[in-house]
């Protein structure tokens, strides 16, 4: 129904909890390389994974490869530097949400190539840094699946 997209992931168990959390939601998890860990890593499959929730998830050899298989679907941003709040958006069904990477976010250049509406935050205190990315997803991906009405057929 949506689309979540990490962009070269660093830490495994975070990424174990997004497979968990897309593998509940119907979400399809893509993962653009290079990633900081193998997929067999042993803090990955700490997460409590099962085989079945590893099979929502694609990895793709570079950002480009990641747009071509999502042609057609609106694409947003999720970055501190957002200027859009992401509960002011309303979604639609195969939307996908692009996330940076833990130590360094998105780069620069690929976050300039999104339309200032297409970038957007979750509102912290104006003293915080950043969220942790697993968090992160989870609050952006249950925002969408609620204003679907938290549909739960595929
Ligand atoms: C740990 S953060 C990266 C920190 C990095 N220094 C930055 O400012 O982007 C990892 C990812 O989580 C997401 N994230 C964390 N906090 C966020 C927030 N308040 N609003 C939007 N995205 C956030 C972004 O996708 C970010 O790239």
């Amino acid at each position: 129904m949506f689309n979540i997209i990490l962009y070269q992931p660093e830490i495994p168990p975070n990424t174990g909890n997004i497979i968990r959390l897309c593998a509940n939601t119907g979400m399809q998890l893509h993962l653009i390389k290079p990633l900081g860990f193998p997929l067999k890593d042993k803090e990955l499959l700490r997460a409590g994974l099962d085989y079945h929730e590893f099979v929502t998830m694609k990895t793709h050899d570079n950002w480009s490869a990641c747009l071509e298989s999502l042609q057609g679907s609106r694409i947003f941003a999720v970055t501190t530097k957002g200027k859009q709040r992401y509960d002011h958006i309303h979604y639609l069904k195969g939307d996908s949400f692009l996330f940076g990477a833990e130590t360094c976010g998105l780069p620069p250049q690929l976050l300039e190539s999104f339309a200032n509406e297409q970038r957007i935050r979750i509102p912290m205190l104006t003293t915080s840094r950043s969220l942790n990315l697993s968090n992160s997803v989870a609050i952006i991906a249950y925002e969408a699946w609620r204003q679907m009405d938290f549909i739960s057929e595929k």
